[in-house]
């Protein structure tokens, strides 16, 4: 007699994470192969571009790697190199029509993931750029700021794109929540959940017509 099995329990998710994976890797061999043929030679721009290409596969890679293997590890992070890190990044996601503005002044360090961090930033930006499509500002500045007990250091992402209804603001941080045909809806979400996580918070200020500013405050290391 023949047996119908259950379906396998299985979290998607994970499977997910491990099949995008093995795609990355393969890019990666085959960006490496690429920065290494002579024909990339002759041409600077194409080096730069496959090489920010590399960056961004790295960068994706490690947080495979690191959603495997438990949580994002945290460490002392300096915002300053932190941003300035990303500047490249920044300005081939949000593309020629936008203006990337990153300002940081003396902050102290914060505790938190690193790559999760610019990860999260990345993410904000491009929202950003979703909402200027006929291009704009995009600012980025962190501050020293005074905490309900303790010092924070805080992150504003500010653009001058279409802002959102009172409807989209109120569920902006829903899980799987977007207004776009395409849109997964998790950016706001991971981002809150990873900011919460590092002991910070999260907040959207928008209005329609007047952009959008998310601000993220963290606890300054003494
Ligand atoms: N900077 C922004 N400007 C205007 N609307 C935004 C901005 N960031 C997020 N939103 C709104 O919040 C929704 C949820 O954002 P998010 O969680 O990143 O998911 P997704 O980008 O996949 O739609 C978006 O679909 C959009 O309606
Ligand atoms: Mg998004």
């Amino acid at each position: 007699m023949s047996e119908i099995l259950p379906p396998l329990a299985q979290d998607t998710s994970a499977v997910l994470v491990h099949d995008i994976g093995n795609y990355i890797q393969i890019a990666m061999s085959a960006m490496r192969l690429m920065s290494r043929d002579d024909r990339l030679a002759g041409s600077t721009a194409l080096g730069a571009m496959l090489a920010q290409a590399e960056d961004s596969l790295d960068r994706a890679g490690a947080l495979i790697r690191l959603s495997r293997h438990g949580p994002l590890i945290e460490e002392e992070t300096e915002l300053g190199n932190c941003l300035t890190e990303m500047a490249t990044l920044l300005r081939y996601a949000t593309g020629p029509s936008v203006t990337v503005r990153l300002h940081t002044g003396l902050v102290p360090r914060v505790r938190i993931s690193r790559v999760g961090l610019q990860n999260v930033l990345l993410n904000l930006a491009i929202n950003a750029r979703d909402a200027m499509p006929a291009g704009g500002i995009l600012t980025i500045s962190a501050l020293l700021a005074d905490g309900p007990s303790t010092p924070e250091v805080e992150i504003v992402v500010a653009d001058t794109g279409t802002g959102m209804s009172g409807e989209t603001l109120a569920r902006a941080f829903e899980p799987r929540f977007s207004t776009k045909p395409a849109g997964g809806g998790m950016g706001l979400a991971g981002a809150r959940q990873f900011i919460e996580a590092a002991g910070g918070r999260i907040g959207i200020d928008s209005s329609p017509g007047h952009g959008t500013a998310v601000t993220l405050r963290l606890p300054a290391t003494a």
